[in-house]
């Protein structure tokens, strides 16, 4: 049986009733992205609320630690952790608590007592040495030089931050085979934390007064990789039987050793774990560039780079075949993994087909910036992340691979001007064909406009636009005509657009409102569209669109405009694609 069982059924045995992990996205908390610890989502419960399960309970809960990401790598973080716990809401105390943390690590684990140490709360201005917690101690049969006092290590979560606290008790298993000495140092490395007794009995308040709660209770944590990695005898998280045979298959697809490549293995390993449980959530968290999501998104993105480095045919099943085996093993303890395979599958494969496109040209434009071994500026890190999709902690680790600087303030300066434009932008207003908002899609939407107002001229006023569709590698413009253009039409168009590029026009934006702007000849697809105060794009005056932006401020930026494709797309209405070169 695996620890998880293991405790489980023996709190259940204590007279506990197991609760289901609540989802790693909180539900009624919006001050943290995901849970961190066993006890969140117990909060209210803990401050008082009877919990509909009882006052005993116990669980292992689905927690994401993400503000230590650079650490992912080493031997023991992981951004997904399972911590089991054991709660009392003013049920048992300290005794029980103890008793039965003492019984589980030294019979159900068998852990030798002399391989245990534990430490206990030295007293403050708030509370009184535990003196308590270290008789129920020494009655066990824990003796008193392996029981270890501090102030500021045995008050959870620590002293300063508001909220539910108290002391605790932590719990140290001596993980080396030397010889192990009588007086036990929390401070010597070979002793490792295995769990915490948390005797939650106060509330920090805001205003730094401790309030006593209502009930006495008690919380408990304890974290599944690294007390299995201590049982199984490995110094190495990712040698234990949770990670083993993922680590084994990382080895297997890439065709390399564990040895040596420790730290991609480990990552790659660590993130499509955590992007399957981001993604098998209830909360249909989806790769974006806010929140939960973006997260996601540098899980999925950080580890495509890794496999990379890893020579991994990045386009082959290589993701899926691990997050498989990941829930593989999961399945039978989380229903949204079992249920929602598919859907982490998918979300994995789309983000990474996404990736993948710009991913070669990405690294390729990052050689091209760092070839003189130059630190990163903000201009050019913004267009790693804007025009190829690398999250801005990607550029920071592939420069500091090479020890170059990034200049992070900068590229969130351009960031938040980027943010501010894409939300004027699209303020209640028609999008037009703008899929993103990056810089090259900019461009290609002031060239969409330019594109317009040519074919009127060439083709003739009654054509108008019917449709538009922007990627970062091309546009796409449908418009009302009743023929097939000729090579001669072709070419007029593409001379006038770049005639007006080289002209270098301004571009300028006025607010207006709509029937103002329409009266006033501006152009416009679905006038119903369209709130009552509209922006009007103009570029020097042979354009005049209603249009949300963003556009370029001046037509010189826009390069060598060419048509690659002219054809019908439906009856009286034909399709350009175009690019800028
Ligand atoms: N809440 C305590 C912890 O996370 C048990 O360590």
């Amino acid at each position: 049986m695996n620890l998880k069982d293991l405790y489980i059924d023996f709190f259940v045995s204590k007279g506990h009733k197991q609760i289901p992990s609540a989802p790693v996205v909180p539900e009624n908390d919006n001050t943290v992205l995901f849970n961190t610890a066993g006890m969140q989502p117990i909060t209210p419960y803990l401050k008082g609320k009877p919990h509909p399960y009882g006052k005993r309970l116990c669980d292992y809960q689905k927690c994401i630690r993400t503000n230590d990401l650079d650490s992912i790598g080493d031997s023991y973080h992981h951004t997904f952790f399972e911590m089991l716990g054991n709660w009392s809401l003013g049920d048992y105390f300290k005794k029980e608590a103890i008793t039965w943390s003492f019984e589980f690590l030294t019979k159900v684990l068998n852990i030798p007592v002399n391989r245990l140490a534990v430490t206990i709360f030295a007293g403050n201005e708030i509370a009184p040495k535990d003196i308590e917690a270290k008789e129920i101690w020494m009655s066990l049969g824990i003796p008193e030089n392996r029981i270890a006092e501090t102030k500021e290590d045995n008050w959870w979560p620590n002293l300063e931050l508001p909220g539910l606290c108290g002391p605790d008790s932590e719990m140290f298993y001596f993980r080396s085979s030397d010889e192990i000495p009588e007086k036990f140092d929390p401070e010597d490395e070979r002793w490792v934390e295995i769990w915490n007794d948390v005797f939650m009995q106060y509330n920090h308040n805001e205003d730094g007064s401790m309030q006593l709660l209502q009930n006495k209770n008690v919380d408990t944590g304890m974290g599944v990789e690294r007390v299995t990695a201590i049982l199984e005898g490995v110094n190495d998280n990712y040698l234990s039987s949770i990670w083993k045979d993922i680590i084994d298959l990382i080895c297997k697809i890439s065709n390399l050793p564990y040895e040596g490549n420790e730290k991609s293995m480990r990552i790659i390993a660590d993130h499509i774990r955590t992007s399957v449980f981001i993604s098998a959530d209830y909360s249909s968290i989806k790769p974006s560039n806010v929140g939960q999501g973006y997260i996601l998104r540098r899980l999925i993105r950080r580890a495509i780079r890794h496999a990379k480095s890893l020579n991994i045919d990045i386009s082959s099943d290589w993701d899926s075949k691990i997050a498989c085996a990941i829930m593989d093993k999961y399945e039978n303890y989380y229903s949204e993994i079992k249920e929602n395979r598919n859907v982490v599958l998918e979300v994995l494969k789309n983000e990474k087909e996404k990736f993948n496109r710009t991913l070669e040209k990405g690294l390729r434009e990052f050689e091209k910036i760092t070839r003189d071994n130059s630190d990163i500026d903000a201009q050019n890190a913004f267009k790693l992340y804007d025009t190829y999709g690398f999250p801005i902690e990607l550029t920071i680790e592939l420069a500091s691979e090479r020890n170059l600087k990034v200049d992070e303030e900068g590229f969130k300066e351009k960031f938040k001007k980027h943010q501010e434009l894409s939300r004027t932008a699209s303020a209640g207003q028609f999008k037009g064909g703008l899929g993103g908002n990056g810089e090259i899609e900019i461009k290609y939407h002031t060239a969409t406009h330019l594109l317009n107002a040519a074919l009127k001229q060439v083709v003739g006023s009654d054509v108008h636009q019917k449709g538009s569709n922007i990627t970062t590698e091309r546009l796409r413009f449908d418009f009302s005509c009743d023929h097939k253009l000729s090579e001669e039409e072709k070419l007029k168009t593409e001379e006038l657009v770049n005639k007006w590029i080289n002209e270098k026009l301004d571009v300028t934006v006025k607010e207006m409102n709509k029937e103002d702007a329409i009266k006033s000849g501006a152009e416009c697809m679905f006038i119903e569209k369209y709130p009552d105060v509209v922006t009007v794009y103009s570029i020097g005056n042979i354009s005049h669109e209603l249009c949300g932006g963003p556009h370029v401020k001046n037509t010189s930026e826009l390069g060598k405009f060419k048509i690659k494709k002219e054809e019908a797309s439906s009856a009286g209405v034909r399709r350009i694609k175009a690019v800028l070169e």
